[in-house]
């Protein structure tokens, strides 16, 4: 069974869909990790994104595991820890015109059906529930108003010693999702049949409550 979780950057997916795959039992995929792995491992070695032939060697010979480490996913990359370096500026900078490449998103599709071909997943981005799995049981589109979802990027940001102020959040916010809406491939969108979540003034335990009922509430049906 796959659950899909949509929306823009920072609209609450990640700590949402977790907690909902640990409630359930489900394996929890964070697929923006994934492309950020790829857009850290292009910037380590200084590829461009102009340059298809190396990057479909990167992708050829990259190896990607997200780990639940004592109930913290562990992001591996190459067999190395770098759960906290994706999330630094210089990924968040480039890793939407990264995912804007079809050999990219072709590589990453292909690894996220594989996962969710061995076990339940709860799973999370931007095109799961209209590119990836659009047969998907459970379809959600979350949503947040861009103030609220700066404040939450900057608590995360400040976690992990990154202080950003809230106007250079929202822009960072702003330009994502237009780049990430208006790509040709696979653009962020919600799809028609998912489920609307505006996370503005739901808690994350509110948030997840809305999901889980649902999800109970159909499996019952
Ligand atoms: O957590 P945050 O909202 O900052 O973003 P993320 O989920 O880590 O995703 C980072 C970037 O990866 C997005 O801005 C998209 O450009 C890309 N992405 C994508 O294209 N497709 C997905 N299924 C997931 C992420």
């Amino acid at each position: 069974m796959i659950i899909a979780i949509d929306g823009p950057a920072a609209s609450g997916k990640s700590t949402t869909a977790k907690i909902v795959a640990e409630k359930l039992g489900f394996t929890y995929l964070d697929t923006g990790a994934m492309y950020r792995c790829v857009t850290l491992a292009m910037i380590n070695a200084g590829i461009h994104v102009s340059n298809t032939k190396q990057i479909n060697d990167l992708l050829e010979n990259i190896s990607i595991d997200l780990l639940d480490k004592n109930g913290k996913l562990q992001i591996m990359m190459n067999n190395l820890d770098v759960s906290d370096d994706i999330r630094s500026g210089k990924v968040t900078e480039n890793v939407s015109a990264v995912s804007a490449l079809k050999n990219v998103r072709e590589a990453m599709v292909k690894m996220q059906r594989n996962i969710a071909s061995k076990t339940n997943c709860v799973m999370e981005g931007r095109d799961i529930g209209t590119v990836v799995f659009p047969n998907a049981e459970y379809k959600f589109y979350l949503s947040a108003d861009s103030v609220v979802r700066a404040e939450r990027r900057q608590r995360d940001l400040l976690a992990l010693g990154d202080e950003k102020s809230i106007q250079e959040l929202i822009e960072d916010i702003n330009r994502r999702d237009e780049y990430d809406s208006s790509r040709e491939i696979s653009p962020l969108k919600k799809a028609e049949d998912a489920i609307d979540i505006n996370t503005t003034d739901l808690t994350i335990d509110g948030q997840v409550s809305k999901i889980i009922e649902i999800v109970n509430k159909q499996k019952t049906k």
